[in-house]
């Protein structure tokens, strides 16, 4: 058999699946190692892509999306982040997933590199080797409370550093940047004349402290504005396998985006971006029954930790829990995660899936009803 591509060879194992789908082949495992919202859709998002089929809308979109839909998104960002943008600047991708992609092969050329959380979000840097760029993880370390350094993420820069990419809530530590902080990263990226694409899927999840985008700092002329900010409704509303998002683009560049959307998927299905215009529209009291819920099991979560002497990162945004297991994870959290699946029952993403600085720690997700997380956390040995 021929070679596989040497980009597709160097693209990471995503940790997440490995033990997740180890998980769900356990039969009655309690499954806390997969962000996967668990609650049922409400009905009219459903009767919404329903009635787009009974149409037969079926035909492509244009290649950035209905015009309803980047309008309903772009409303929302202006109502949520107080930023004056028009539908123009709203792409529809096919899950924030696809957008992140979009954006990365809109900005890296082969050897370029981008810097991204460790730990951070795998597929940031699974999507930068699959461009043929390089990854370059900025430390994220416990003693600063997981929050980036500025003089850490400068120190990292070189003349082939293109991007910032910046995640906050954070997908694993649950932490949340705040106004200064997305200022000064955004200042930085100026400086050095680096885009930014920040991945705000969780930004409806924060908990007591404000969402700060980093679109507020960016200028709006064309040519000199440089961040992209990526959204979901996979997580807001537990629309997953709809596949729907968007990515808020600097004003100016649509024309070249329809080249690179055409070449990836044309356009996103119809139908889900039907119900997508009904969730964004409609009634919200389902995200916000979903965020009680996410706050609730933070909270109960968290006093089972406490009760055990586990250390862990108190989380302020996303449904994740960030945790210290090191008493038990003799330096191989990845293979510790495998044995305490098999001996107890319960899976956890290990820490490693997001980076280096992830070994000795856990992400416990939020997701799942909070009799199971209990239970599963209950399992846990105890430090003290
Ligand atoms: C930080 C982050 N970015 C992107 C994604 C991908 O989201 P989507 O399902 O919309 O593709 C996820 C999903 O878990 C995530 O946690």
């Amino acid at each position: 058999m021929p070679e596989l591509s040497a980009h597709v060879r160097d693209v990471p194992v995503n940790q997440i699946r490995e033990i997740t789908e180890a998980a769900w082949a356990t039969p009655g495992a309690i499954v806390l190692s997969i962000g996967e919202p668990g609650f049922a859709l409400p009905r009219h998002v459903l009767e919404a892509g329903m009635a787009c089929l009974d149409r037969d809308e079926t035909n492509y979109t244009p290649n950035a999306g209905v015009p309803a839909l980047r309008e309903a998104f772009a409303a929302r960002f202006r109502e949520h982040n107080g930023v004056d943008i028009g539908a123009d600047r709203v792409y529809i991708v096919d899950g924030a997933q696809q957008g992140l992609h979009l954006a990365m092969s809109l900005l890296l050329s082969p050897g370029d590199e981008i810097l991204i959380p460790n730990p951070g979000y795998p597929t940031f840097a699974m999507t930068s080797r699959l461009l043929h760029a390089v990854p370059v993880g900025y430390p994220l370390y416990p003693e600063h409370h997981f929050q980036p350094r500025i003089e850490d993420v400068e120190a990292l820069i070189t003349p082939r550093t293109r991007v910032l990419m910046l995640n906050s809530p954070s997908n694993p530590l649950g932490a949340v940047l705040g106004e200064e902080l997305t200022r000064s990263l955004v200042e930085l990226a100026q400086r050095h004349d680096l885009w930014i694409i920040s991945d705000e899927c969780y930004e409806a999840f924060t908990y007591d402290v404000p969402h700060i985008s980093p679109a507020r700092f960016d200028s709006d002329v064309p040519g000199e504005a440089r961040v992209f900010t990526s959204l979901t409704l996979s997580k807001t509303y537990g629309l997953t396998g709809l596949r729907i998002g968007a990515l808020v683009c600097p004003p100016g560049l649509e024309r070249k985006m329809n080249n690179v959307m055409e070449s990836i998927v044309s356009c996103v299905a119809s139908p889900s971006q039907y119900a997508a215009i009904a969730a964004l529209t409609g009634p919200q009291d389902y995200v916000s029954d979903a965020h009680a819920h996410y706050r609730a099991n933070r909270d109960s979560a968290s006093a089972v930790l406490e009760s055990k002497g586990i250390p862990f990162l108190s989380a302020q945004g996303a449904f994740y829990l960030w945790a210290d297991v090191s008493h038990v994870s003799g330096g191989d959290v990845r293979s510790w995660v495998r044995k305490f699946l098999a001996d107890s029952g319960v899976s956890f993403a290990p820490g490693t899936a997001f980076g280096s600085i992830g070994e000795g720690w856990i992400r416990i997700a939020l997701c799942a009803a909070q009799e199971d997380l209990v239970e599963g956390l209950g399992r846990l040995p105890a430090r003290n």
